[in-house]
């Protein structure tokens, strides 16, 4: 027998399910890191393959997640397993929920620094010090933040305290009113800066630079920058540690998987190409390096706000809603702890979320202090933050993606799949099973194996 509802709480509505997805899909993946990972790789080649991923890889397992949620209906780990010990499978599948708490918890620890740094420049932009900047300084107010501990502590602390807040409530009823209005907002401001790009900068190499793949661009580093764009795709749709899934427990029986599945995706991609055509035409207009890194949009923005009538209040305006972007997001990444506390400890949802809040704030210290203080200890020759970074989207998100292709597509009955995605036994339902037992698992092992040069050790690579 299926369980129909979760103990956490339900969506009240199906749109309800689509905003809240989207509203952790859609953060400062698609607007911080899309950019300047594409910058990082060359621009066009990059995006395609990114495409590819998303389209491929990111969809079907995107409605795995979703369905091994609904079936589960509680957090990762027990809806893990609860499916593995209805089907009699190993126990030993379960360390996917466990992989997805440590994943959820590396990257809030250093998302929450980053949303610092969009919390900062809300302040920042409406005091007027945009005004007419030029690139370096820009440049040097972005490093006047990043270096100083103290003050992205504050911040780091102050966006912790956010999500904490809202976990605690339970996410169906804080969550679900937020998004409703600040998701098609953001989009919105989105919307009108990609115009202003387009009039002020130079919209034209933008658009090539995006979407005119030259693979040259790869420059011998083919293997990294396709590492790179599969995990920024598990990264940007939330995919591969559990997010996904506990949002699909909260899903009513009825919704389409599938179809909800591909408004998130589509939704998702949109963001993060509408970010892309803001950003890029005014990099080019202004000279900067598209390859620049994380502090990407934090010198190239400021730029735009500081040339355009109104700036500052439109800046304000931006960075608001882009901090309440990575807040959804943040939600997300701590629910699937928070959840599993509650259902195995006894732990309230304040108690579970305010020691999930302070450990990750704890690790998020050590990500803010290898900016600047820790900046010499090195584990892997990165620092914290960016090691956080790599490990999880590039490792981590599609190691959990690929078990939860294999589970859903090998180990879970046929029809227990064709049950939960109502989508009746026909092409796009054979089509999704195609992609989740070969496409999907094969493609991502083949990624990671290269990554890590064991296929160039037995001679294939
Ligand atoms: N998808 C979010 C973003 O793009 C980040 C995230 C990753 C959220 C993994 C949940 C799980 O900002």
């Amino acid at each position: 027998m299926t369980v129909t509802t979760s103990i956490h709480g339900m969506w009240s509505t199906r749109l309800a399910f689509i905003l809240a997805a989207t509203g952790s899909a859609v953060g400062l993946g698609n607007i911080w890191r899309f950019p300047y990972t594409a910058g990082e790789y060359g621009g066009g080649a990059f995006v395609l393959v990114y495409l590819a991923c998303v389209a491929t890889i990111g969809i079907p397992i995107m409605m795995a997640e979703i369905m091994l949620g609904r079936r589960g209906r509680q957090s990762p780990i027990n809806t893990m397993r609860t499916l593995v010990s209805q089907g009699g499978h190993s126990p030993v599948w379960q360390l996917l929920g466990w992989m997805g708490i440590l994943s959820g918890f590396l990257i809030l620890s250093f998302y929450s620094v980053i949303a610092g740094w969009t919390l900062a420049y809300v302040f920042r932009a409406g005091s007027g010090i945009f005004d007419a900047i030029d690139a370096t300084r820009a440049g040097a107010i972005f490093a006047d933040l990043t270096s100083d501990p103290e003050r992205l502590l504050a911040w780091h602390t102050i966006f912790m305290v956010l999500v904490v807040l809202v976990v605690a409530r339970g996410v169906a009823s804080g969550l679900e009113k937020a998004v409703r209005y600040l998701m098609p907002a953001l989009f919105f401001l989105l919307l009108v800066m990609v115009l202003y790009a387009a009039q002020a900068g130079d919209f034209g190499g933008a658009m090539t630079y995006l979407f005119a793949p030259d693979f040259a661009e790869f420059q011998g580093k083919a293997d990294e920058a396709i590492l790179s764009a599969m995990g920024q795709a598990f990264f940007s749709l939330s995919l591969g540690m559990g997010a996904i899934m506990i949002y699909g427990s909260y899903l009513k029986q009825e919704a389409s998987i599938a179809r909800n599945t591909v408004i998130v995706a589509g939704m998702d991609t949109l963001v993060a190409l509408l970010a892309g055509l803001a950003i890029f035409p005014i990099v080019f207009a202004n000279g900067l390096a598209p390859d620049s890194g994380p502090g990407l949009i934090f010198q190239t923005l400021p730029i735009a706000f500081g040339e355009m009538p109104g700036g500052g209040l439109f800046g304000t305006l931006f960075f608001v809603l882009l901090v309440f972007a990575a807040w959804t997001s943040a939600i997300s990444l701590l629910e699937p702890l928070v959840a599993w506390l509650v259902e195995n400890l006894g732990f309230s949802r304040v108690r579970a979320s305010v020691l999930g809040g302070l450990t990750v704030w704890l690790l998020g210290i050590a990500c803010l202090l290898s900016l600047n203080l820790w900046a010499d200890v090195r584990v892997f020759g990165k620092g914290f933050l960016d090691l956080f970074d790599f490990v999880t989207a590039n490792v981590l998100l599609p190691l959990g993606g690929v078990l939860i292709a294999v589970f859903s597509g090998w180990l879970l009955a046929r029809s227990s799949s064709l049950d939960e995605l109502r989508m009746g036994d026909g092409l796009s339902y054979r089509l999704w099973r195609l992609l989740i037992r070969f496409v999907a698992p094969v493609a991502v092992s083949i990624v990671l194996l290269n990554a890590i040069g064991v296929l160039k050790l037995i001679g294939l690579g």
